[in-house]
């Protein structure tokens, strides 16, 4: 029904803001995976075997999640361009309190870089 929605504001790499209307118990991977126009790539599908689906989060919504497990920690570490706010997508689940978050999907990946580079 209308009154489970939940609103989530994403900033897409290019600085664009896109808001969409969420369901209570999706996850950001979720969401992304139902909207085209959210790039964000959760290559292991959300099983903490990668760190492509890192956003960054609002602080003031940072600090309503869950705290991070050690196996999201250690995937964390790896993804490009660490926050202080950083976390992994497919690990927050919109809940109500979770109303009008806004979370950033960092512009810049490792793979990317290498390939906009000059070093052949
Ligand atoms: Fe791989 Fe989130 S999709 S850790």
């Amino acid at each position: 029904t209308k009154s489970e929605g939940v609103t989530i504001n994403f900033i897409t790499p290019e600085g664009d803001k896109k808001t969409i209307i969420a369901n209570k118990g999706e996850s950001i991977m979720d969401i992304s995976h139902t909207h085209d126009d959210i790039e964000l790539e959760c290559a292991c599908e959300g099983s903490l075997a990668c760190s492509t689906c890192h956003v960054i989060v609002d602080p003031e919504y940072y600090k309503k999640l869950e705290e991070p497990t050690d196996e999201e920690n250690d995937m964390l570490d790896l993804a490009f361009g660490l926050t202080e706010t950083s976390r992994l997508g497919c690990q927050i689940v919109m809940e109500k309190d979770l109303d009008g978050i806004t979370v950033t999907i960092p512009s810049a990946t490792r793979n990317v870089q290498l390939k906009g580079s000059k070093l052949s």
